[in-house]
C-alpha cells in the first residue's frame, strides 16, 4: 500500500495526461489553464499534432469572445509540452490517462506509471467504466488511485465523476475533488460499480435507441428528434453517440453487461456493427451520421 502523503490541490503543480484524443486534450487544456505544467503524451504522433491545434483553437474561441486574454491563451498553450515517452511524466504530482478504453492496456499503463512516477503521485484514470479498484491493484499505491470521469467535451461540460476505488485515501479523495472545482468543475462522487453514476443510466438509453434503429421502430432523425424535443435533451441519443464514440459506447456496454450479469445491457448488433465497420462516430467523420464535407446522408 502507499504511505506517501499526496500532494495538496493547491500543490498539484505538474499533470501528466496519457492519450491526447478527443478527451485528454480537453483535459491537458483545463490543467493548463489553471496554472498547471502539462506534460501530454499519445503513443501516436498525429493525435499529439491534433490537440495542439484542437486546444489552441479552443482558447483562441475564448479570447475572439472577449472570456480570455491573448496573454493567458498563450501561456497555457506554453505550459502544455507534448512528450512521447512515458519516462518524462516521472516529476509529476498527477496522472490523468485517458487512454484507450481498455482493461488489459490500461494496467500495463498503470503498472509502468506506478513504477516511474514519484512515490507521492496520485493516478488517475478518465476510464468510463472500468473498475478503479481492478486498476489499482495493478499498483503498488491502491490508496493513490482514483477515477477522475469527465465529460465530452472537458472544456465545456460542467461534470467531473469522482469514483473511489477500495482503496482509495480519503486525502486523496479529497485532493481531487479540490483540483477538479479549482478547474471549474463541479464533482459527484460514485462507488465503484460498473458504469458508475452517470453511463450506468446513460448507456442503457443508448442501447434502447440503437434497438430501436435496428428493428425499424424508427428513421434515426425521429428518433433523435423525439428524445430531443420529447424529453428535453440537448441531442438524441443517437447523435450523441456519435459524439461520445460508438467505440466507447459499445465498450461500455460491455462492462456493464459482464459486470452486472443483466442481458439488458447486452449491446445491440447494429451497435457493433458499426464499430467493426470502424464507423465510430464523430472523430472518425461516419457513426450512426455521417459529419463528411459533401456526404449526402443526412447530419443531425
Ligand atoms: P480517443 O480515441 O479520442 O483517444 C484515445 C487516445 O489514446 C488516442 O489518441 C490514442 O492514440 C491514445 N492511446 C491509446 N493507447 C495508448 C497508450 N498505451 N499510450 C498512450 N496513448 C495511447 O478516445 P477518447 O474518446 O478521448 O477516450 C479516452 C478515454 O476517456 C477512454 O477511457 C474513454 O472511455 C474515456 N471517456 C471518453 C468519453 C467520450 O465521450 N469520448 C467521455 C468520458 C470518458
Amino acid at each position: 500500500m502507499g504511505t506517501q502523503a499526496a500532494p495538496a490541490a493547491s500543490e498539484i503543480a505538474a499533470v501528466g495526461v496519457i492519450g491526447a484524443g478527443q478527451m485528454g486534450s480537453g483535459i491537458a487544456q483545463l490543467a493548463a489553464a489553471a496554472g498547471c505544467g502539462v506534460f501530454l503524451l499519445d503513443s501516436d504522433p498525429a493525435a499529439l499534432s491534433r490537440a495542439v491545434a484542437s486546444i489552441s483553437s479552443s482558447l483562441g474561441r475564448l479570447v475572439s469572445k472577449g472570456q480570455l486574454s491573448q496573454a493567458a491563451c498563450d501561456d497555457s498553450v506554453k505550459r502544455i509540452k507534448c512528450v512521447s515517452d512515458v519516462q518524462e511524466l516521472r516529476g509529476v504530482d498527477l496522472v490523468i490517462e485517458a487512454i484507450i478504453e481498455s482493461e488489459d492496456v490500461k494496467k500495463k499503463l498503470f503498472v509502468e506509471l506506478d513504477r516511474i512516477t514519484k512515490p507521492s503521485a496520485i493516478l488517475a484514470s478518465n476510464t468510463s467504466s472500468i473498475s478503479i479498484t481492478r486498476l489499482a491493484s495493478a499498483t503498488s499505491r491502491p490508496s493513490q488511485v482514483i477515477g477522475m470521469h469527465f465529460f465530452n467535451p472537458p472544456p465545456i461540460m460542467k461534470l467531473v465523476e469522482i469514483i473511489r476505488g477500495a482503496d482509495t485515501s480519503e486525502e486523496v479523495f479529497s485532493q481531487v475533488k479540490s483540483f477538479s472545482e479549482r478547474i471549474g468543475k463541479t464533482v459527484i462522487c460514485s462507488q465503484d460499480y460498473p458504469g458508475f453514476i452517470v453511463n450506468r443510466i446513460l448507456m442503457p438509453m443508448i442501447n434502447e435507441a440503437f434497438w430501436a434503429l435496428y428493428t425499424g421502430v424508427a428513421t434515426k432523425e425521429d428518433i433523435d428528434t423525439g428524445m430531443k424535443l420529447g424529453t428535453n435533451h440537448p441531442m438524441g441519443p443517437l447523435q450523441l453517440a456519435d459524439f461520445i464514440g460508438l467505440d466507447v459506447c459499445l465498450s461500455v456496454l460491455r462492462v456493464l453487461h459482464n459486470g452486472l450479469g443483466d442481458n439488458k445491457y447486452s449491446p445491440c448488433p447494429l451497435l457493433v456493427q458499426y464499430v467493426d465497420a470502424g464507423r465510430l462516430g464523430k472523430k472518425r467523420g461516419l457513426g450512426v451520421y455521417s459529419y463528411r464535407r459533401n456526404s449526402s446522408s443526412v447530419k443531425p
